[in-house]
């Protein structure tokens, strides 16, 4: 049964996130295959949201009259679009999000994600031994963001003497108020990137190479403006999101202390607990379409124009899917999350954040026999990102 009802909360209000009150939230609206609206407030206009495994992959999928050319995020819509629109991959629709999409696929794709394993293995061992030696750490500042910057300067092309202080500032631009790097807020971090890659940007025009910067610049389609929007594009999805996946990955191994053991005896069980990662930590909190026409949706007529959100954890632990959505199982199977999205948009670099999953997860077997938590997780405020602030653990 569908339920259709007004939001006594405003669900894009970040406050809301910090809670694990969220949990429960995400169930029960899944499990009603809610469709609730939420006033205006985070959003100027409102929106409607839906919670269903189901209802999640219909509004995504090809054919489902929606699009993101106004933003996939709470707050843009069809009267405050997003400027990125029709330029920017995440934010761009048909014959030229195909092109994009084929122009960037190579840089992140299963091939590259071999060529990088070497490179990857080496940046989680010394992350880990860095750890154990120290008896713990907090996962969140010190493990999880390390390697999916390092990753995607390599994928970006970033020069080797460039890349210790974009490594530090990536760190900085997306951990979130708390840390403090050269006395810079994270907005200015990330302004600070933007400013490194239009230099590098200018600098390849001069003398291209075979990253994705030059392979985007030899395409007659895109101006300088348009490579940039698109380099920022990978930057925040390779970092934003696969950080909190791969701290997570230490909070979900610490509440189910015979899985380390499992995967050291069985490590054919590798590629079904990085699945199950990505579901149970769902960091991709929610992504926004809006209407292109009038929409039947759970039984209720939207017009065009409507924005609606897709809460990706909640259709992660929808029950008519997943059993015991909130238990870490690593060898769930079948395992079909959205925790990569759907449809046209779907994640263009799940096969490097899979190997960047599946390397944490076969270090921590080799080397760790214990997780354990030394403090409660601290959430980050925020309804785009479910992630984390702190997560200090023990290893043995
Ligand atoms: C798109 C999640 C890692 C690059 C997406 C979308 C989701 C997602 C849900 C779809 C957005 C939408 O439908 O509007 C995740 C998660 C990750 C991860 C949970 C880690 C566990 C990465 C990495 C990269 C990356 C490592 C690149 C280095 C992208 C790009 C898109 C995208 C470029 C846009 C694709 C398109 O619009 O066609 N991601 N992502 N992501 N992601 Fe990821």
């Amino acid at each position: 049964m569908t339920v259709i009802a007004e939001a006594t909360l405003d669900l894009g209000d970040p406050e809301l996130y910090r809670s694990e009150d969220r949990f429960a939230l995400w169930r029960e609206h899944a499990a009603a295959d809610a469709l609730v609206w939420s006033g205006p407030g985070s959003s100027p206009r409102g929106f409607w949201s839906v919670f269903s495994h189901e209802a999640c992959r219909k509004v995504l999928s090809p054919t489902a009259p929606f699009t993101s050319e106004y933003g996939m995020m709470i707050g843009f819509d069809a009267e405050q679009p997003d400027n990125s629109g029709g330029k920017m991959l995440v934010v761009t629709d048909g014959e030229h999000h195909t092109h994009l999409r084929q122009m960037v696929a190579p840089f992140l794709s299963k091939a590259m994600a071999t060529t990088l394993g070497e490179f990857i293995d080496e940046e989680v061992r010394s992350c880990v031994d860095e750890a154990l030696e120290a008896g713990g750490a907090d996962v969140a500042l010190r493990i999880g963001p390390r390697l999916p910057a390092a990753v995607v300067c390599e994928v970006l092309g970033v020069p080797a003497q460039d890349r210790e202080r974009l490594v530090e500032l990536t760190n900085h631009a997306f951990g979130g108020n708390d840390s403090a790097f050269d006395k810079m807020s994270p907005s200015e971090a990330h302004s600070e990137i933007l400013m490194y890659f239009y230099e590098l940007v200018s600098h390849r025009r001069r003398s291209p190479g075979d990253d994705l910067v030059s392979t985007l610049l030899a395409d007659g389609r895109l101006g300088p403006r348009d490579v940039l929007v698109n380099c920022n594009n990978v930057l925040i999805g390779g970092n934003e999101t696969t950080r909190h996946a791969i701290t997570g990955s230490f909070h979900a191994l610490s509440t189910v202390p015979e899985a380390l053991p499992r995967l050291r005896e069985d490590p054919s069980l590798l590629g079904k607990a990085v699945e199950e990662v990505v579901r149970w930590t769902s960091p991709a909190m929610h992504v926004l379409r809006v209407a292109t026409e009038d929409v039947e949706l759970n039984g209720r007529m939207l017009p065009k124009g409507t924005p609606v959100v897709a809460w990706l954890p909640a259709a992660n632990s929808d029950e008519r899917v997943f059993s015991d959505p909130r238990a870490f199982q690593v060898d769930r199977h079948p395992n079909r999350h959205l925790g990569f999205g759907n449809g046209p948009h779907h994640c263009l670099g799940a096969a490097l954040a899979r190997a960047e999953l599946a390397a944490v997860l076969r270090v921590l077997a080799e080397r760790v026999s214990e997780i354990s938590l030394a403090a409660e997780p601290k959430w980050m405020r925020s309804n785009l990102t479910q992630g984390y602030v702190g997560l200090q653990v023990e290893l043995h």
